[in-house]
């Protein structure tokens, strides 16, 4: 009988080893036990509204879903995709083509997000080699990005989580974000903020040579770092400024595609044009692990135009019970209309918000795109101070109370209801939201 806690959580506190049995383990931290649409419940029955990441995009326990992916696991449970294919795969990449944009040609399968933005990474290397500019290595990201957990993908990640490991990947720089709520210094409105960014990124391609630069990595809203939105023409001029130095751009879209942000691709909407395209977490929606990476048109030319083979991959991605999940949610959210209820939603929501809480001494901003939605709280409004991590704490436990699982990160309550969320689960989020902060005036 195991008598310490044997599970190392991620990005989560370990309490210390000796006093860490299961009681003392599950006295602190949620266990879920079942789920039903927008819902969970933990061991003891109680129920929550499931906000806390953006994976579910149809709901938990969706039966078109697992209808499709019970068919597949009794048909083929498992199939290699290294030189040998299964029927499913080829109909997904042809799906994420037509639904995100026909400016992409191929799709790779990884296993999570993590992966499809290493995936990106390598596939931008292995091109610059193939063209005979091998010295283009280097990659620049934004401040406060987070792009996944991998070596790669780790290292252009920006939020103080790299440093904990070492030095990372060489040549991974970070240029600043325009950053709506807390611009940069200096800056007083969103063009001015954006021209100011713009600049300072060509500062840094020149200094470190546009010649070395191999990509920029981009996430059209940063998710993990708050919900940062950004003005919508600096995507387009950054894409100018990359085209001008034969830098490629990778959008990140592992949080935001897919309908999350309400577009099925938040970058084509915003004319970025990217090479690479990293989605995860709303392709299969929760119900199988797996992320995939859309390379353009170009790129496909470069890699493969005369034959070629990418020296990357693992044993199990594009894997069929994976396939037949991703096909089902994505036949939901478009069927749906999915990416039009997340608009609808999210403004209804924002809107019931600002209501509610515009006069709370402690809300700083109130935002969001699509079903991404953050409140930031601060000290004082004027001087933008965060809140403390106690206060956090508690503001967490009253939205138990509430029935709300959200995802509080750094002073910002960070919130994703399910795509196909209803008008009255919003108002009760709007509710339990606002009846909580009233209780910490
Ligand atoms: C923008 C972005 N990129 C990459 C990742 C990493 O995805 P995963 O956790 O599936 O590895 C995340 C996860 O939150 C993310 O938000």
């Amino acid at each position: 009988m195991q008598t310490s806690y044997p599970v190392i959580h991620p990005f989560t506190w370990m309490p210390p080893s000796g006093s860490l049995t299961p009681e003392a383990w599950y006295g602190q931290y949620t266990c879920l036990e079942r789920g039903e649409g927008s819902w969970v419940y933990d061991t003891h029955g109680n129920a929550y509204l499931y906000t806390t990441t953006a994976v579910p995009a149809v709901g938990l326990g969706h039966w078109q879903v697992i209808r499709a992916m019970k068919e597949q696991m009794e048909k083929l449970s498992f199939a290699s995709t290294c030189a040998q294919t299964h029927n499913l795969v080829q109909a997904l990449a042809e799906k994420l083509i037509s639904l995100c944009s026909r400016r992409y040609s191929k799709v790779f399968f990884a296993n999570d997000g993590s992966g499809a933005v290493e995936t990106a990474m390598r596939m931008v290397r292995q091109h610059f080699i193939t063209r005979g500019e091998s010295r283009r290595e280097m990659f620049i990201s934004l401040d406060g990005s987070y792009h996944g957990t991998t070596y790669g993908s780790g290292s252009v990640t920006h939020l103080g989580i790299r440093e904990m490991f070492g030095k990372g990947l060489e040549g991974c720089l970070c240029a600043p974000t325009p950053n709506l709520y807390r611009p940069p210094a200096g800056t007083d409105s969103p063009e001015s903020a954006a021209a100011f960014c713009l600049k300072e990124l060509e500062r840094i391609i020149t200094e470190a040579g546009p010649e070395n630069i191999a990509a920029v990595l981009v996430e059209p809203i940063q998710a993990v770092n708050g919900i940062v939105l950004m003005p919508e023409s600096f995507f387009k001029q950054l894409r100018a400024l990359t085209r001008q130095y034969g830098i490629l751009v990778i959008a990140d879209e592992v949080t935001t595609g897919l309908g999350r942000a309400g577009y099925w691709s938040l970058s084509e909407h915003y004319g970025l044009e990217p090479d690479v395209l990293a989605v995860s977490k709303g392709l299969t929606g929760g119900y199988f692990p797996m992320g995939a990476a859309l390379i353009s048109d170009a790129l496909d030319s470069s890699l493969f135009g005369e034959g070629g083979i990418l020296l990357h991959g693992s044993t199990q991605c594009g894997h069929p019970v994976g396939c037949a999940a991703a096909l089902a949610v994505l036949d939901i959210i478009e069927q749906e209309r999915l990416p039009d209820n997340a608009l609808l939603r999210g403004k209804d929501l924002i809107n019931g918000f600002r209501e509610s809480l515009d006069d709370h001494p402690c809300v700083g901003d109130i935002r969001g795109q699509g079903l991404m939605l953050a409140l930031e709280f601060v000290k004082d409004k004027q001087t933008k101070e965060p809140v403390d991590y106690e206060w956090g704490k508690k503001l967490t436990k009253l939205l138990h109370g509430e029935g709300i699982l959200g995802n509080y990160f750094n002073g910002i309550l960070l919130m994703y209801p399910p795509l196909n969320v209803s008008e009255e689960e919003c108002d009760f989020l709007i509710h339990g939201v606002s009846r909580a902060l009233r209780r910490m005036r």
